[in-house]
């Protein structure tokens, strides 16, 4: 246990590198086409709702797990949740559940940045389009399809953020990740109240009825009877929302967390997380792209905006716009801040991994995270219809985040038993936790999330998303593809992409099972808990 692990360097460091870490494109891109595909004001009250059932409670489980897998110097799931699991169960049915949370905290990591980092890419390529104004006076979809199937440029911007990611991890946590936070974080709030109070100020510019206040009562004006009408379909949304904009249930909350002392506060800086995600989301977020879209293109447009909202509604916005390529240049600017403090979380997690399990060195261990996540994107990034990406996030976008979150669960709290969980969330906390979440953490939070694991294998069922049914096929290839392709076409990226979810899988699975295996050989060998901080 001599060997010294990283540590966050200061308190504000640590809080704006969870902020980063939460505030993504989920905040300013999916957001807003949940919150628009799901009937604006219908869409908040199971928002709110989930937040406090499920995204409060879950972020303190997350950090109090963590922390106590730092204790013992690691930073992944597979042996967090073998240590925890070890207070109910036998070392050997112990390590069953450390390989749970091993390929699911692998699986998450690979697979969202697979996709992930592909859209960040895309900001990137579009902040530089904003500044030379290559999109004025253009029609944005088609200039969207051609970005998407221009493949040189298509890898260009997406290597360029992955090198850059790589630099900032390859310095480590307290000397990359926390200096480059501090820098971006700050710009990236500043970047989005400028744009909010432009968005704000805009005024009727193209027909008196339409304007950017008539959004913002779209998403708060709160609409019961769109929700008592789709209420399943809307719940599963929102609540889905709420784990993919806290980054719960990825690992790469603990992960954060593993870099504290085994004394630091986790209850009010969990707490404070959750702020600054909410205020960047519901206020922030909830107040550009929709109020945006609502003054210049109309309230139909911009609810039916979907998927498309930020990448090919909003650039026409900033062409028309004054000082539109200053603005232009700003929101995707924004977006590719949001997304790279975001994007280094799931890099950390992996260069983690083998640091601590197979003792590769960092610099070593960043290059060989880059060539794994480069192999992953690459089938995505050559996908011009897009539906490789549209397969997998249906997958590990709503259901594998669920599934981890519900483990977490079961291992933070059954299994380590809610007293010692009770006990370690309060270490060194600065708050006091009502003791009525306790109830909620233990029961209600767990049942919403089987709910919801039930909701979407059925709607997936119903579907044919599981049988790859003629319906769903025929779906993918008008409704989901980005450019007109064939079911034969459709049928092989579907292949692809469930592939790779099976690869990895398997790989997360064999690397916790051999790393579990090697730390703790002895007391494997003697079903006995042996090492006890
Ligand atoms: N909470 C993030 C968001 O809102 C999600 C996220 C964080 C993420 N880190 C990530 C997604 C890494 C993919 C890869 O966008």
């Amino acid at each position: 246990m001599a060997e010294q692990r990283d540590k966050w360097a200061t308190k504000l460091g640590l809080i704006l590198a969870m902020a980063g870490n939460a505030i993504g494109l989920g905040n300013f891109w999916r957001f807003p086409y949940q919150l628009a595909s799901n009937g604006g004001g219908a869409f908040m009250i199971p928002y709110f709702f989930a937040l406090f059932f499920l995204g409060i409670p879950v972020m303190w489980i997350e950090w109090t797990i963590g922390r106590y897998g730092g204790k013992y110097g690691h930073g992944t799931l597979g042996p967090m949740f073998y240590l925890m699991s070890r207070e109910s169960l036998k070392p050997k049915s112990a390590l069953w559940f450390g390989v749970l949370g091993g390929l699911l905290g692998f699986s998450v990591s690979s697979l969202l940045s697979s996709y992930y980092y592909q859209i960040i890419g895309w900001s990137a390529a579009y902040t530089w389009y904003s500044l030379t104004g290559a999109y004025f006076g253009q029609d944005t979809y088609k200039f969207f399809v051609g970005y998407i199937s221009n493949t040189s440029a298509v890898l260009f911007f997406w290597a360029l953020t992955m090198v850059l990611l790589g630099i900032a991890v390859g310095q480590g946590v307290s000397k990359g990740i926390e200096r480059w936070v501090k820098v971006m974080m700050p710009a990236l709030y500043v970047f989005a109240i400028i744009l909010v109070i432009r968005a704000l100020t805009l005024g009727s510019p193209v027909k008196p009825e339409w304007s950017a206040i008539g959004g913002l009562s779209y998403i708060w004006t709160p609409n019961f009877s769109a929700l008592s009408k789709n209420f399943f379909k809307i719940a599963l949304a929102a609540a889905g929302q709420i784990f993919f904009t806290l980054s719960l249930g990825m690992g790469i909350i603990h992960n954060y967390a593993s870099y504290l002392g085994p004394e630091d506060d986790v209850a009010l800086s969990g707490l404070a997380t959750v702020s600054l995600n909410e205020f960047a989301e519901v206020i922030l977020g909830g107040s550009l792209a929709i109020p945006i879209a609502f003054a210049y293109l109309g309230p139909e447009k911009a609810i039916k905006g979907g998927v498309g909202l930020a990448y090919m509604a909003l650039p026409n916005v900033f062409m028309h716009m004054p000082a539109g390529r200053i603005f232009g240049a700003f929101w995707f600017l924004l977006l590719w801040f949001a997304g790279f403090t975001s994007a280094i979380a799931t890099y950390n997690y992996l260069v983690a991994m083998l640091e601590e399990d197979i003792h590769i060195d960092r610099k070593k261990g960043t290059w060989m995270v880059f060539v794994w996540l480069f192999i992953l994107g690459l089938p995505i990034a050559l996908d011009k219809t897009l539906l490789v990406l549209t397969d997998m996030d249906m997958w590990v976008g709503s259901y594998f985040l669920v599934l981890l979150g519900f483990f977490d669960i079961v291992v933070g709290l059954w299994l380590f038993k809610p007293d010692n969980f009770w006990e370690e969330l309060h270490k060194g906390a600065f708050i006091n936790v009502p003791s009525w979440f306790k109830p909620i953490m233990l029961y209600i939070a767990p049942i919403y999330m089987l709910i919801l694991l039930a909701g979407n294998t059925w709607n997936y069922a119903k579907g044919g998303v599981f049988t790859l049914s003629p319906a769903y096929m025929q779906d993918l290839v008008k409704n989901q593809a980005l450019v007109s392709t064939t079911i034969g076409y459709a049928k092989h990226a579907v292949t692809v992409a469930r592939g790779m979810i099976f690869i990895v899988i398997i790989i997360g699975a064999i690397e916790a099972y051999m790393a579990i295996k090697k730390k703790y050989k002895e007391e494997l060998e003697k079903n006995e808990v042996i090492i006890k901080l």
